[in-house]
């Protein structure tokens, strides 16, 4: 297994990647939690049923808590019925959670645990590949209000992500597609080499890219919006969808990267060789680059003008010269130039 650890300078934790990593689960728990005498696993009742879940050993007595499937699961309401079930099971401040599943259960468990008892520690044990390479890691948990997803939240960092690799063989494939899109992402912010790499040292890279801007920039207050690239388009595309299923979240992701990349290059920011290279990682990771046919560009303006992290004007994650940066002011007649190059190509 390999060992990455996110920095910070009170919170610092370790991810663990690798086949059998979730086996270190009881030493972690010990180790970092050596007040918990009872164990919360929150999980899914699908998840629960794995041959690898019989397998999973916190070290201590535990209380299995099960949340719904879906992003209805996010809510308040989940939060509520998980910290009574912690009460009535006698959980107390020095105990810990420990989160077994995709990004919903660890944000939500993440999160449940920030708010019980004014926060109680907890773990990730994460069972998607885009949980791996992404959402377990950071600290930021939360749950979705009608008004908006992810509205409502705290920023709790785990005391351990570990992210075994064995247990991924279960996950169905259009999960496996989510993760990639992640991956494309990671690819492109940083080494576009890791798509041609084993699964393990894919994991551990993008984690390792992960704690690293989250140790430089926890709160996101500026670096951490990096880790947006590609997610403008991607989060309008999934609203254009929503409810239809057509487009899962790292797939739009991965359109939006090629997106974003045709914008940069009609901003004068990059050259043919980075759109290029943009649709080379894209592919090499078994995805689309292409816009859903039928979608109205306007619509997609429409809602990008929305995403939150745009605030008051058009905001892109955009390469460039420097790197891969925000961009603001960006002219939604650009925006809608370089949709249209998308649906053309
Ligand atoms: N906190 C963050 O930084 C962050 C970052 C990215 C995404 N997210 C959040 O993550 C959520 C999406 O997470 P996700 O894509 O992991 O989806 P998910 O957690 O909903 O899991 C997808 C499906 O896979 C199943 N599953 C999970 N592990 C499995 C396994 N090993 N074998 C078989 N089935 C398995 C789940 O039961 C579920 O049906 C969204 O709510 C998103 O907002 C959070």
């Amino acid at each position: 297994v390999i060992t990455i650890p996110v920095e910070l300078a009170t919170r610092g934790y370790d991810v663990v990647v690798g086949p059998g990593a979730a086996k270190g689960l009881a030493g972690v728990v010990a180790e970092r939690v050596p007040t918990a005498q009872q164990v919360a696993i929150v999980t899914q009742q699908p998840l629960a049923g794995q041959p690898w879940f019989a397998a999973l050993d916190p070290g201590l007595p535990f209380a299995l808590h099960t949340v719904p499937e879906g992003e209805v699961a996010k809510s308040t309401a989940t939060v509520e019925a998980l910290c009574r079930a912690f009460a009535a099971s006698g959980l107390s401040r020095g105990d810990v959670v420990v989160a077994v599943g995709g990004g919903l259960v660890t944000d939500v468990a993440g999160f449940a645990a920030a708010v019980y008892h004014r926060g109680i520690p907890y773990c990730n044990v994460a069972t998607t590949l885009l949980a791996q390479v992404d959402a377990a890691i950071g600290g930021k948990t939360g749950v979705n209000l009608p008004e908006g997803k992810n509205l409502v939240g705290a920023f709790w960092q785990p005391a351990a992500v570990l992210c075994d690799t064995d247990v991924l063989a279960t996950l169905p494939p259009r999960e496996w597609a989510c993760g990639r899109g992640e991956i494309a992402k990671y690819a492109l912010l940083g080494d576009p080499g890791l798509v041609a790499q084993p699964l393990e040292e894919q994991v551990a890279q993008c984690a390792r890219m992960k704690a690293a801007v989250v140790a430089a920039d926890e709160r996101e207050g500026g670096t951490r919006a990096v880790l947006n690239y590609g997610h403008t388009l991607g989060h309008a595309l999934e609203a254009a969808s929503m409810g239809t299923g057509d487009l899962r979240h790292g797939e739009a992701v991965a359109v939006g990267l090629v997106f974003a990349a045709v914008l940069a290059r009609r901003l004068g920011r990059i050259g043919d060789e980075r759109v290029a290279l943009h649709r080379q990682v894209v592919a090499a990771l078994d995805l689309r680059a292409d816009l859903p046919e039928g979608v109205d560009h306007e619509r997609l303006l429409g809602f990008m003008a929305r995403d939150k992290k745009a605030g008051h004007d058009l905001t892109f994650v955009l390469d460039g010269p420097d790197g891969v940066q925000p961009v603001h002011g960006v002219g939604p007649s650009d925006v809608l130039g370089a949709l249209e190059e998308l649906s053309c190509a």
